[in-house]
């Protein structure tokens, strides 16, 4: 199993290109089902999810031709017929946004059987909203043996829904679900993290009708069929924010480019209260870290435009090494510190009580073995490591392929010394 060895003490100069955001990718290739046309999404990421959610479209009957194209990679999903409406665990298990299959199998054929998610180690994450939504659209939800059973024979019928709170896969789910659902939904309190409006901006160009978009309250006028289309997957979010805590930490001047400033506006803001400059370019941000020690500042994570969730890990290896003590509280999952007890094996002094987490910021990290744990703590380490004093050297690194597109390449084009080791397993890895 790979490992990533990183060497510390380089400073980072240069430019990454940021890739398409995995997080929208994958609901676009989710809307792809509702269409017997051809869906061109462009700006791809490259990534073990979205190759993952590939294989699962082929096998409900959809042919996905990977190419590339002047936006970058780009893969056309074409769902001419729908072989077959069933989801298995195996699938559905290892990548929880499979389970966005379900709603639009239901808009389309009328039928679907796709299995539950499960927990997963940030958090239960139970799908209630999910289904809720998928209900209250008129689909009947049976759940046997692990799988939802789910069918709406007479299509499904627009409704008003309001969540009970923000939720971003439900918001999607829903939204994939009521394009092709007759009369109008309304969907209230819904999330508006760009990743929805990418969507719902894509389905418009399918077709569909759609107001509100990018505000809580979502008005979907059903219509009987969606065509084809061309759409380019925004920037990812989460990369963007990821190297831009990797320049801070690291040191230097870093240009991110193809990518959005305002994505990330929360992150810009605490950078630059610990000492930072964040400057927005007219196709991204350039961060700069010059000499100083960074200030210890507190983070919240919170739904769009707040802090984000998937930025937390990052922005917590950041604090280990600033002056004075920050504090760092998790309110969107439950159990998404599974970073600390990694990091503090590189000498961070971090305590944990429930969802908050306070960093004493300490002079020096030294390099050690450390494990991955999930996608964002795991690059969390790779940060911690560009500092830490020798070699730091992080396994189980399928959890930072699954959504980081050649890392160690776009780090290493600026100076940082990122290696990958191709290798067996170490003791107790697997
Ligand atoms: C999406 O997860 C992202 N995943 C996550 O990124 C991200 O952390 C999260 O949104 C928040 O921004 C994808 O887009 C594939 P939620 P999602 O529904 O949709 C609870 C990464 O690293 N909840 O907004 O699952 C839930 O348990 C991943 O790329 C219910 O209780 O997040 C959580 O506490 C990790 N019932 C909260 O809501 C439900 O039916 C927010 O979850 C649904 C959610």
């Amino acid at each position: 199993m790979d490992r990533i060895a990183i060497e510390g003490g380089a400073r980072l100069e240069g430019e990454i290109q940021i890739s398409g955001a995995k997080n929208s990718a994958l609901k676009l290739m989710a809307a792809s089902l509702l269409t017997d046309e051809c869906l061109r999404l462009t700006n791809m990421p490259r990534l073990a999810d979205t190759r993952f959610l590939g294989r699962l479209l082929q096998r409900l009957g959809v042919s996905v031709i990977e190419g590339d194209g002047e936006d970058g990679a780009q893969t056309e999903f074409c769902a001419k017929d729908i072989s077959s409406a069933f989801a298995p665990y195996d699938l559905v298990r290892q990548m929880r946004a499979s389970f966005n299959v379900l709603g639009p199998l239901i808009a389309r054929t009328g039928h679907a059987k796709v299995s539950l998610p499960g927990g997963c180690t940030i958090g239960a994450r139970p799908v209630d909203l999910h289904l809720r939504s998928l209900e209250a659209l008129g689909a009947r939800i049976d759940l046997h043996e692990g799988y939802v059973y789910a069918t709406a024979p007479r299509g499904l019928k627009g409704a008003e829904i309001e969540f009970p709170m923000v939720s971003v896969g439900a918001t999607e789910h829903a939204l994939l679900a009521a394009v092709l659902a007759e009369g109008q939904t309304v969907l209230r309190n819904s999330a508006k993290e760009p990743e929805i409006g990418d969507l719902a901006l894509c389905l418009s160009a399918m077709g569909a009708k759609i107001e509100g978009i990018d505000t809580d309250t979502l008005t979907i006028t059903g219509v009987s069929k969606l065509n084809g289309a061309t759409w380019s997957v925004i920037p990812d979010r989460i990369e963007t924010g990821t190297y831009a805590v990797a320049a801070a930490m690291a040191g230097g001047e870093v240009r991110l480019t193809k990518t959005r400033a305002d994505f990330v506006q929360a992150l810009l803001d605490k950078l630059e209260e610990a000492g930072a400059t964040a400057t927005a370019t007219n196709d991204g941000v350039e961060i700069k870290r010059n000499g100083a020690r960074l200030n210890a500042v507190d983070v919240t994570t919170e739904v769009f435009p707040g802090f984000a969730t998937d930025l937390q890990a990052q922005f917590m290896a950041l604090m280990t090494t600033a002056k004075g003590e920050s504090v760092i509280r998790e309110t969107i999952f439950e159990n998404r510190f599974m970073h600390v007890p990694e990091l503090m094996r590189l000498g961070a002094d971090i305590s944990v009580q429930g969802g908050e987490a306070r960093v004493k910021g300490v002079e020096k990290l030294y390099g050690a073995q450390v494990m991955a744990t999930d996608l964002r703590a795991s690059v969390s380490l790779v940060i911690a490591g560009l500092v830490a004093e020798g070699e730091t050297v992080v396994n189980r690194v399928y959890h930072l392929d699954r959504g980081f597109e050649r890392l160690e390449e776009k780090l290493g084009a600026c100076g940082a010394k990122v290696r990958r080791i191709s290798g067996p397993p170490e003791d107790g890895e697997g």
